[in-house]
């Protein structure tokens, strides 16, 4: 196996992969504190997503994951929608003050990129600003990972930095990748996820211009299949172009961090 300066690499990318979800840990890890306080609670968090990701994920029955969940904040609100939330983290900073914080809560340590579900059982994941950091090539395989997870119709919503173009930028915590629109948008597609739903903000004084999309699970499994072994993912057929006018833009806040 060559050895890079990041860490052991395959020719498959697993164990690179695996080098670059410690890295973001570690970092996570290390500003939890901070973040916790800028971030942490759903009064910090535009109203216009919380609107969105309530009128998306509740009400209908079934468990909802909030995957990346950092701080647990936006997860307690779900439960305050009657939404029956679990929050996913791979920081234990993270989910050691979500479980103190809202102690009726639940909060798992774990991996969104290897969810410990059954195949079509979840009627919902939220991926609020926890994609962010997944190079462009990786996305694919935690998309699958998802379409995997999720019961027919259930609904994903997830939010990211946007840019003409697919790029790389320094993030306060770790190097993020910002989005064309319609381009996470096609990737959702061809992971079997229709948009259903968009709301775009432009950016706005420290606030980077930002995104969330909404998403129902389509019929079949996407035209992503993953190979055996994790990460590794094949696109069986071209995505069919979703494109759709951005919605509406309101003021202040972005996914945290930006
Ligand atoms: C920008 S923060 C967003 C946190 C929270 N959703 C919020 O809105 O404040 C990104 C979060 O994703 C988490 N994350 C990133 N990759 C992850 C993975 N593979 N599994 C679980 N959590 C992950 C990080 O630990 C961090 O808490």
């Amino acid at each position: 196996m060559p050895r890079s300066r990041a860490g052991w690499v395959r020719s498959d990318g697993r164990y690179s992969r695996a080098v670059k979800l410690e890295q973001v840990r570690r970092a996570y890890s290390s500003v939890a504190e901070l973040y916790i306080g800028l971030f942490g609670t759903s009064q910090q968090v535009h109203a216009d997503d919380l609107a969105l990701i309530g009128r998306q994920l509740a009400g209908r029955p079934g468990t909802v994951l909030d995957l990346g969940c950092g701080p647990g904040h936006i997860t307690d609100y779900l439960r305050s929608l009657g939404v029956d939330a679990t929050g996913i983290d791979m920081v234990p900073e993270f989910i050691a003050h979500a479980q103190a914080a809202h102690p009726g809560g639940r909060y798992q340590l774990g991996s969104m990129e290897a969810l410990d579900v059954a195949d079509h059982s979840t009627a919902g994941i939220l991926a609020w600003g926890s994609l962010i950091h997944l190079p462009p090539q990786d996305l694919d395989g935690v998309l699958a990972e998802f379409r995997r997870a999720m019961a027919p119709a259930g609904r994903l919503v997830t939010s990211f930095f946007v840019g003409d173009e697919v790029a790389a930028f320094d993030h306060k915590v770790v190097t993020a990748y910002r989005w064309p629109v319609d381009e996470f948008s096609e990737r959702l597609a061809r992971a079997g996820f229709t948009e259903v739903e968009r709301l775009q903000r432009p950016s706005e004084g420290p606030h980077r211009p930002h995104a969330a999309i909404a998403a129902i699970a389509t019929e079949g499994l996407g035209r992503i299949r993953q190979a055996s072994g994790g990460n590794r993912h094949e696109v069986l057929q071209e995505p069919p172009v979703a494109r759709r006018a951005p919605r509406r833009s309101g003021p202040r806040r972005s996914t945290p961090g930006g």
